[in-house]
Protein backbone atom coordinates (compact mmCIF):
# COMPACT_ATOMS: atom_id res chain seq x y z
CA UNK A 1 0.00 0.00 0.00
CA UNK A 2 1.47 3.34 -0.72
CA UNK A 3 1.48 5.81 1.79
CA UNK A 4 0.13 9.41 1.83
CA UNK A 5 2.56 12.05 1.61
CA UNK A 6 3.42 13.38 5.02
CA UNK A 7 3.34 16.67 4.99
CA UNK A 8 2.45 18.15 8.25
CA UNK A 9 -0.48 21.01 8.15
CA UNK A 10 1.31 23.13 10.37
CA UNK A 11 4.78 23.80 8.52
CA UNK A 12 5.36 27.39 7.50
CA UNK A 13 3.44 28.51 4.49
CA UNK A 14 4.72 28.19 1.26
CA UNK A 15 6.50 26.17 -1.49
CA UNK A 16 6.19 22.27 -0.78
CA UNK A 17 2.79 22.53 0.80
CA UNK A 18 1.27 24.60 -1.75
CA UNK A 19 2.32 22.91 -4.52
CA UNK A 20 1.43 19.24 -2.92
CA UNK A 21 -2.11 21.24 -1.95
CA UNK A 22 -2.82 22.05 -5.62
CA UNK A 23 -1.57 18.85 -6.43
CA UNK A 24 -3.84 17.12 -4.64
CA UNK A 25 -7.38 19.67 -5.91
CA UNK A 26 -5.93 18.53 -9.48
CA UNK A 27 -6.03 14.71 -8.48
CA UNK A 28 -8.91 15.23 -6.08
CA UNK A 29 -7.28 13.35 -3.51
CA UNK A 30 -3.95 13.88 -1.37
CA UNK A 31 -0.97 12.99 -3.42
CA UNK A 32 0.69 9.92 -2.95
CA UNK A 33 4.87 9.21 -2.01
CA UNK A 34 6.06 7.04 -5.50
CA UNK A 35 9.42 6.93 -4.25
CA UNK A 36 11.09 7.29 -0.59
CA UNK A 37 14.68 6.99 0.29
CA UNK A 38 16.39 7.35 3.82
CA UNK A 39 18.90 6.70 5.31
CA UNK A 40 20.78 6.01 1.35
CA UNK A 41 24.31 4.99 0.91
CA UNK A 42 26.28 3.20 -2.06
CA UNK A 43 29.72 1.72 -1.98
CA UNK A 44 31.66 -0.17 -4.05
CA UNK A 45 32.95 -3.32 -3.18
CA UNK A 46 36.14 -1.94 -3.05
CA UNK A 47 34.69 0.60 -0.13
CA UNK A 48 34.30 3.89 -2.55
CA UNK A 49 31.44 5.34 -1.08
CA UNK A 50 28.90 6.99 -4.26
CA UNK A 51 26.22 7.97 -2.36
CA UNK A 52 25.98 8.90 1.31
CA UNK A 53 22.90 10.06 3.36
CA UNK A 54 20.33 10.61 1.15
CA UNK A 55 16.70 11.21 2.11
CA UNK A 56 14.56 12.12 -0.82
CA UNK A 57 10.22 11.78 -1.33
CA UNK A 58 9.11 12.09 -4.79
CA UNK A 59 5.00 12.50 -4.84
CA UNK A 60 2.27 11.81 -7.46
CA UNK A 61 2.66 14.78 -9.84
CA UNK A 62 5.83 16.03 -8.87
CA UNK A 63 8.31 16.80 -11.36
CA UNK A 64 12.25 16.18 -9.81
CA UNK A 65 14.94 17.70 -11.27
CA UNK A 66 18.34 16.18 -10.52
CA UNK A 67 21.73 18.46 -10.61
CA UNK A 68 24.61 17.75 -10.25
CA UNK A 69 28.25 17.72 -11.41
CA UNK A 70 30.02 14.74 -13.59
CA UNK A 71 30.33 11.98 -10.61
CA UNK A 72 28.21 13.21 -8.61
CA UNK A 73 25.72 10.08 -7.80
CA UNK A 74 23.14 11.21 -10.39
CA UNK A 75 22.75 7.71 -12.29
CA UNK A 76 23.48 5.43 -9.64
CA UNK A 77 20.55 7.30 -7.49
CA UNK A 78 18.46 6.92 -10.78
CA UNK A 79 18.72 3.60 -10.95
CA UNK A 80 18.12 2.72 -7.26
CA UNK A 81 14.69 4.77 -7.97
CA UNK A 82 13.76 2.61 -10.90
CA UNK A 83 14.53 -0.74 -9.07
CA UNK A 84 17.57 -1.68 -11.12
CA UNK A 85 20.16 -1.09 -8.36
CA UNK A 86 19.84 -1.95 -4.93
CA UNK A 87 21.52 0.43 -2.26
CA UNK A 88 24.16 -0.44 0.32
CA UNK A 89 22.50 0.40 2.71
CA UNK A 90 19.32 2.83 3.99
CA UNK A 91 15.74 1.70 2.85
CA UNK A 92 13.79 2.78 -0.39
CA UNK A 93 10.36 2.69 -1.32
CA UNK A 94 9.37 2.13 -4.60
CA UNK A 95 5.61 2.64 -5.62
CA UNK A 96 5.33 1.69 -1.93
CA UNK A 97 6.82 -1.43 -1.89
CA UNK A 98 10.75 -1.82 -0.29
CA UNK A 99 13.51 -2.43 -2.22
CA UNK A 100 14.80 -5.62 -1.19
CA UNK A 101 12.03 -6.89 0.22
CA UNK A 102 10.05 -7.26 -2.98
CA UNK A 103 10.19 -9.18 -6.90
CA UNK A 104 11.17 -5.35 -8.68
CA UNK A 105 10.40 -7.38 -11.91
CA UNK A 106 6.29 -6.58 -10.63
CA UNK A 107 7.38 -2.83 -10.35
CA UNK A 108 9.22 -2.31 -13.65
CA UNK A 109 6.04 -1.92 -15.69
CA UNK A 110 4.78 0.42 -13.82
CA UNK A 111 8.51 2.70 -13.77
CA UNK A 112 9.38 4.28 -17.33
CA UNK A 113 12.92 4.24 -17.15
CA UNK A 114 14.99 5.11 -19.87
CA UNK A 115 17.75 2.38 -19.40
CA UNK A 116 20.96 4.16 -21.39
CA UNK A 117 21.80 0.43 -21.21
CA UNK A 118 18.99 -0.88 -23.54
CA UNK A 119 19.73 -2.49 -26.35
CA UNK A 120 17.50 -1.18 -28.96
CA UNK A 121 17.07 -3.10 -32.27
CA UNK A 122 18.26 -1.42 -34.78
CA UNK A 123 16.08 -2.72 -37.70
CA UNK A 124 12.87 -2.24 -35.88
CA UNK A 125 10.38 0.58 -37.18
CA UNK A 126 9.42 3.41 -34.70
CA UNK A 127 6.15 2.32 -33.77
CA UNK A 128 7.17 -1.65 -33.21
CA UNK A 129 10.15 -0.13 -30.73
CA UNK A 130 6.94 2.02 -28.68
CA UNK A 131 4.87 -0.95 -28.94
CA UNK A 132 7.89 -3.46 -26.49
CA UNK A 133 7.37 -0.98 -23.49
CA UNK A 134 3.67 -2.83 -23.26
CA UNK A 135 5.61 -5.84 -22.87
CA UNK A 136 8.92 -4.86 -21.19
CA UNK A 137 10.59 -6.75 -24.11
CA UNK A 138 13.63 -6.10 -26.34
CA UNK A 139 12.19 -7.58 -29.41
CA UNK A 140 7.86 -7.37 -29.58
CA UNK A 141 5.50 -9.99 -28.68
CA UNK A 142 3.02 -9.54 -31.57
CA UNK A 143 0.33 -11.36 -29.72
CA UNK A 144 0.21 -9.41 -26.82
CA UNK A 145 -0.55 -6.12 -28.94
CA UNK A 146 -4.06 -5.44 -29.96
CA UNK A 147 -5.49 -1.64 -31.34
CA UNK A 148 -5.27 -0.01 -28.01
CA UNK A 149 -1.96 -0.36 -27.54
CA UNK A 150 -1.13 0.26 -31.39
CA UNK A 151 -3.02 3.62 -30.66
CA UNK A 152 -1.41 4.77 -27.39
CA UNK A 153 1.86 3.68 -29.17
CA UNK A 154 0.91 6.35 -32.15
CA UNK A 155 -0.62 9.11 -29.27
CA UNK A 156 3.20 8.75 -27.80
CA UNK A 157 4.80 9.01 -30.39
CA UNK A 158 2.86 12.17 -31.40
CA UNK A 159 3.06 13.51 -28.00
CA UNK A 160 6.86 13.38 -28.14
CA UNK A 161 7.08 15.54 -31.70
CA UNK A 162 8.02 11.80 -33.28
CA UNK A 163 4.57 11.03 -34.94
CA UNK A 164 6.21 11.77 -38.65
CA UNK A 165 9.17 8.60 -37.99
CA UNK A 166 6.54 6.50 -38.02
CA UNK A 167 7.75 3.28 -40.86
CA UNK A 168 11.08 4.51 -40.00
CA UNK A 169 13.38 1.91 -38.62
CA UNK A 170 15.03 3.19 -35.50
CA UNK A 171 18.52 2.65 -36.89
CA UNK A 172 18.22 5.43 -39.41
CA UNK A 173 17.06 8.13 -36.59
CA UNK A 174 19.45 10.37 -35.56
CA UNK A 175 20.38 10.71 -31.35
CA UNK A 176 17.27 13.18 -30.59
CA UNK A 177 14.68 11.28 -32.49
CA UNK A 178 16.13 8.24 -30.50
CA UNK A 179 15.89 10.23 -27.28
CA UNK A 180 11.94 11.03 -27.77
CA UNK A 181 10.66 7.25 -29.49
CA UNK A 182 12.73 5.79 -26.26
CA UNK A 183 10.81 7.86 -23.93
CA UNK A 184 7.70 7.39 -25.78
CA UNK A 185 8.39 3.73 -25.40
CA UNK A 186 8.77 4.34 -21.43
CA UNK A 187 5.43 5.78 -21.09
CA UNK A 188 3.95 2.39 -23.39
CA UNK A 189 2.70 0.78 -20.06
CA UNK A 190 1.22 4.33 -17.96
CA UNK A 191 4.17 4.47 -15.66
CA UNK A 192 3.43 6.41 -12.45
CA UNK A 193 7.32 7.08 -12.37
CA UNK A 194 9.24 8.74 -15.25
CA UNK A 195 13.01 8.93 -15.03
CA UNK A 196 14.79 10.07 -17.76
CA UNK A 197 18.98 10.82 -17.19
CA UNK A 198 19.86 13.55 -19.31
CA UNK A 199 16.99 12.68 -22.34
CA UNK A 200 18.47 16.31 -23.58
CA UNK A 201 21.79 15.38 -24.10
CA UNK A 202 22.79 14.60 -28.03
CA UNK A 203 19.65 16.71 -28.88
CA UNK A 204 19.80 20.09 -30.79
CA UNK A 205 17.74 23.23 -29.65
CA UNK A 206 14.33 22.30 -32.10
CA UNK A 207 14.70 19.23 -30.68
CA UNK A 208 15.45 19.51 -27.03
CA UNK A 209 12.29 22.34 -27.24
CA UNK A 210 10.35 19.70 -28.79
CA UNK A 211 11.11 17.61 -26.07
CA UNK A 212 10.49 19.73 -23.28
CA UNK A 213 6.77 21.11 -24.59
CA UNK A 214 6.46 16.96 -24.60
CA UNK A 215 6.69 16.12 -21.55
CA UNK A 216 4.95 19.52 -20.36
CA UNK A 217 2.50 18.09 -22.33
CA UNK A 218 2.29 15.22 -20.61
CA UNK A 219 2.37 16.22 -17.32
CA UNK A 220 -0.89 17.82 -18.39
CA UNK A 221 -2.49 14.86 -19.47
CA UNK A 222 -1.17 13.02 -17.09
CA UNK A 223 -1.56 14.69 -13.81
CA UNK A 224 -0.59 11.75 -10.84
CA UNK A 225 2.64 10.88 -13.23
CA UNK A 226 5.40 12.11 -11.03
CA UNK A 227 9.36 12.28 -12.90
CA UNK A 228 13.12 12.77 -12.33
CA UNK A 229 15.10 14.36 -15.07
CA UNK A 230 19.05 14.25 -14.74
CA UNK A 231 20.71 17.29 -16.15
CA UNK A 232 23.80 19.11 -16.17
CA UNK A 233 22.20 22.17 -16.99
CA UNK A 234 19.02 24.10 -16.18
CA UNK A 235 18.08 25.03 -19.30
CA UNK A 236 17.06 21.26 -20.06
CA UNK A 237 14.24 21.68 -17.06
CA UNK A 238 10.89 20.92 -18.17
CA UNK A 239 8.63 24.58 -17.35
CA UNK A 240 6.40 21.84 -15.35
CA UNK A 241 9.70 21.20 -13.06
CA UNK A 242 8.70 21.94 -9.72
CA UNK A 243 11.58 20.36 -7.42
CA UNK A 244 15.08 20.10 -7.34
CA UNK A 245 17.83 17.73 -5.96
CA UNK A 246 21.13 18.93 -6.36
CA UNK A 247 24.11 16.45 -5.50
CA UNK A 248 28.04 16.82 -5.16
CA UNK A 249 30.13 13.84 -3.99
CA UNK A 250 27.51 11.46 -3.51
CA UNK A 251 25.80 13.96 -1.20
CA UNK A 252 22.44 15.74 -1.17
CA UNK A 253 23.38 19.71 -0.70
CA UNK A 254 20.02 21.17 -1.36
CA UNK A 255 16.57 19.58 -1.88
CA UNK A 256 12.77 21.17 -2.25
CA UNK A 257 10.58 23.28 -4.01
CA UNK A 258 12.83 24.56 -7.15
CA UNK A 259 12.52 28.02 -6.59
CA UNK A 260 14.37 27.16 -2.77
CA UNK A 261 17.00 25.16 -3.98
CA UNK A 262 18.15 26.61 -7.52
CA UNK A 263 19.58 29.91 -6.32
CA UNK A 264 22.96 31.47 -7.23
CA UNK A 265 24.19 30.14 -3.59
CA UNK A 266 23.17 26.86 -4.12
CA UNK A 267 24.19 26.11 -7.35
CA UNK A 268 27.37 27.81 -7.39
CA UNK A 269 28.40 26.00 -4.48
CA UNK A 270 27.21 22.51 -6.24
CA UNK A 271 28.81 23.26 -9.54
CA UNK A 272 31.95 24.56 -8.26
CA UNK A 273 31.07 27.79 -10.32
CA UNK A 274 30.08 31.40 -9.75
CA UNK A 275 26.74 31.71 -11.48
CA UNK A 276 23.74 33.97 -11.21
CA UNK A 277 20.34 31.60 -11.65
CA UNK A 278 17.93 33.51 -13.97
CA UNK A 279 13.97 32.44 -14.38
CA UNK A 280 12.22 33.40 -17.39
CA UNK A 281 8.97 32.29 -18.71
CA UNK A 282 8.75 29.40 -15.91
CA UNK A 283 12.09 28.49 -17.44
CA UNK A 284 15.44 28.55 -15.56
CA UNK A 285 19.19 29.64 -16.76
CA UNK A 286 22.65 29.65 -15.41
CA UNK A 287 24.63 32.72 -16.69
CA UNK A 288 28.43 33.47 -15.52
CA UNK A 289 28.68 37.08 -14.58
CA UNK A 290 31.60 39.16 -15.26
CA UNK A 291 33.44 36.15 -17.04
CA UNK A 292 35.09 38.33 -19.96
CA UNK A 293 37.97 36.71 -21.95
CA UNK A 294 41.14 37.79 -20.91
CA UNK A 295 43.19 39.36 -22.98
CA UNK A 296 46.25 37.52 -24.58
CA UNK A 297 48.54 40.50 -22.82
CA UNK A 298 47.18 39.18 -19.28
CA UNK A 299 46.82 35.23 -20.12
CA UNK A 300 50.44 35.39 -20.32
CA UNK A 301 51.31 37.78 -17.49
CA UNK A 302 52.70 41.09 -19.21
N1 LIG B 1 30.69 0.12 -10.26
C1 LIG B 1 31.43 1.19 -9.97
N2 LIG B 1 32.69 1.05 -9.49
C2 LIG B 1 33.44 2.12 -9.18
N3 LIG B 1 32.99 3.39 -9.33
C3 LIG B 1 31.77 3.56 -9.80
C4 LIG B 1 30.93 2.50 -10.15
N4 LIG B 1 29.76 3.00 -10.60
C5 LIG B 1 29.88 4.34 -10.54
N5 LIG B 1 31.10 4.67 -10.05
C6 LIG B 1 31.59 6.03 -9.80
O1 LIG B 1 30.59 6.66 -9.02
C7 LIG B 1 30.54 8.04 -9.29
C8 LIG B 1 29.12 8.43 -9.60
O2 LIG B 1 28.74 7.87 -10.84
P1 LIG B 1 27.40 8.30 -11.57
O3 LIG B 1 27.38 7.63 -12.90
O4 LIG B 1 26.25 8.04 -10.68
O5 LIG B 1 27.63 9.87 -11.71
P2 LIG B 1 26.77 10.96 -12.48
O6 LIG B 1 26.42 12.03 -11.52
O7 LIG B 1 25.65 10.30 -13.21
O8 LIG B 1 27.85 11.54 -13.51
P3 LIG B 1 27.67 12.10 -15.01
O9 LIG B 1 27.13 13.48 -14.88
O10 LIG B 1 29.07 12.08 -15.55
O11 LIG B 1 26.76 11.17 -15.75
C9 LIG B 1 31.51 8.25 -10.43
O12 LIG B 1 32.72 8.75 -9.90
C10 LIG B 1 31.71 6.88 -11.02
O13 LIG B 1 32.99 6.75 -11.61
MG1 LIG C 1 25.17 10.08 -15.21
Amino acid sequence: MISPLDVPDSAPVRSANEEVSARGASLGRRPEAVLRMSGVRVWTPEGMVLLEGIRWTVAEGQHWALLGPNGAGKSTLLRIAAGVRHPSAGAVDVLGRRLGRVDVRTLWPRIGFVDPAHRTPQELAVEDVVLTGATGTVQPLWERYGDAERRRAAWLLELMAAGRLAGRAFGTCSDGERARVLIARALMPAPRLLLLDEPSAGLDMAGREDLLAGLADLSASEPALASVVVSHHLEDLPVTTTHAMLLAGGRAVASGPGDDVLTDATVSGCFGVGVRILRTGGRWAAVHPGREPQAPREALGG
